[in-house]
């Protein structure tokens, strides 16, 4: 057996061993992966609700409004059971803003983050009728000034404030430190929001922060929130009332042995911070409401010992899921119908021609080629970071209710490759001699 019970990652519902055999709700992912082939997303719905669910209760005393960042996982079946469990979105392109609506969002819950809107962005969010633009800079502001006096509207705007906060996380993923490139710096924010206040296409509406992502600790969210509540009163008192804070995502999952903070204590401190205020809580969780509640599925090509590292090739790689890649992220990969027998320590990797190309090192399984892999934790920023890279075409995503199996995504074609392609028109195709 290997040398971690398999079942130690396993998330409080959603994907679980019968009879030795790994399950998402009441199906056996070796029938999914009979009848999809691999590689393959699979995710829960249960998983995803029991997430959902728990963030919102522990909210229940502060008048809240849950947004889950699309860019986790945009799936239309994920935004939809969100959407019927009266999730908001926070969207940060046209393209998540048409996912929303496809999926039977409620524009009026979506707030718009991000640094690089473009006009055409603005003006299909001012037409769908969002809740809020989450403004990051000066430029911005003005911009959409413009776009929304041209459409003869007045644009909901919260400023994102960067509070120079370090969120203790990878620094690709940490967003609230002086040097990243986003938000506002929190002291020049006061200044903003008075030029604001008197655009007659705008309407001040509130306060944003994002700090960063996979954050497993309070303080950092205790120091920012309470620069920009303080922020708030400051604004009030110079006659700029906010509708509501928005204290972005970030809450961590475990991946490995991380110690994700509990929603309890989450909500304690900011229902303290909270308490007496008359603005409504805007939160934006993307990878606490559905990475538990996802897997990748993939299947043993080849098995080849060596003399330096032992390499158990499997048929998903980086383009499938980068984040091994790009963060050196651990993802636990457990057998989906564990073997007895000794273990070896394989370099769980992809096809794809780089180094970099791997989903896990250095782990200890039991395993045969045609064998059935699942790599754990993989319902946020799996399929939304994936790739054609080497011209392999994307997963098939799966989204398990109970006993039913809906295709979420069915597996691209060889030919969808390059159905947006084009050879060179026939004049120019002559070869130079
Ligand atoms: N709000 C804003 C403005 C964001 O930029 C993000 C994530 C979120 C909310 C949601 O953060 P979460 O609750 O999921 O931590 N690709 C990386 C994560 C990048 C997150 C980017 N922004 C990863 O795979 O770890």
């Amino acid at each position: 057996m290997s040398a971690e019970p398999p079942d130690v990652h396993a998330p409080p519902c959603g994907f679980a061993y019968v009879e030795g055999e790994l399950h998402a709700e009441a199906v056996p992912l070796e029938d999914i992966a009979a009848r999809f082939g691999t590689p393959c997303y699979v995710y829960s719905r249960a998983a995803i609700e029991s997430a959902y669910r728990a963030l919102d209760d522990a909210f229940a005393d502060v008048p809240h409004l849950v947004c889950y960042a699309t860019k986790a996982n945009g799936n239309l079946a994920v935004l939809d059971v969100l959407a019927r469990m009266g999730s908001g979105f926070d969207i940060v392109s046209a393209g998540e803003l048409a996912r929303v609506l496809a999926a039977g969002g409620d524009a009026a819950r979506t707030v718009f983050s991000g640094v690089g809107k473009t006009e055409e962005e603005m003006a299909s969010a001012l037409d769908a009728g969002i809740l809020c633009f989450n403004v990051e800079s000066a430029s911005e502001l003005r911009r959409l000034a413009d776009v929304a006096a041209r459409k003869g509207v007045r644009a909901p705007v919260s400023f994102r404030v960067n509070p120079d906060v370090d969120a203790r996380t990878h620094p690709y993923i940490s967003t609230g430190l002086k040097e990243n490139k986003f938000g506002v710096p929190i002291d020049e924010a006061p200044a903003l929001y008075r030029d604001a206040s008197v655009m007659p296409s705008i309407a001040v509406t509130g306060v944003d922060m994002h700090i960063g992502s996979q954050i497993t600790e309070l303080d950092p969210y205790r120091d920012a929130a309470g620069r920009v509540l303080a922020l708030a009163d400051r604004l009030a008192r110079d006659g700029i009332r906010l509708a509501h804070i928005d204290l972005g995502g970030g809450l961590g999952v475990r991946y490995r042995d991380e110690t994700p903070v509990p929603l309890a204590e989450y909500a304690g401190v900011i229902g303290d911070l909270m308490r007496g205020r008359r603005e409504t809580l805007l939160l934006e969780p993307g990878r606490r409401l559905v990475a538990d509640a996802g897997v990748l599925l993939t299947r043993v090509t080849y098995l080849k010992p060596g003399p330096a590292r032992n390499f158990a090739i499997v048929d998903a790689a980086m383009n499938d899921l980068l984040r091994p890649s790009l963060y050196e992220a651990w993802h636990a990969i457990d057998a989906v119908r564990p073997r007895a027998g000794s273990t070896v320590r394989w370099d769980v990797v992809g096809p794809v021609c780089e180094s970099a190309d791997f989903l896990g090192h250095d782990r200890p399984l039991v395993v045969e080629e045609g064998d059935l892999l699942a790599v754990r934790t993989a319902g946020a920023y799996g399929m939304t970071m994936s790739s054609n890279y080497n011209a392999r075409p994307r997963a098939c995503e799966i989204l398990v209710d109970g006993a039913r199996v809906h295709v979420a995504r069915r597996r691209e074609r060889i030919d969808d490759l390059y159905a947006h392609e084009a050879r060179l028109p026939d004049a120019a195709r002559t070869r130079r001699a």
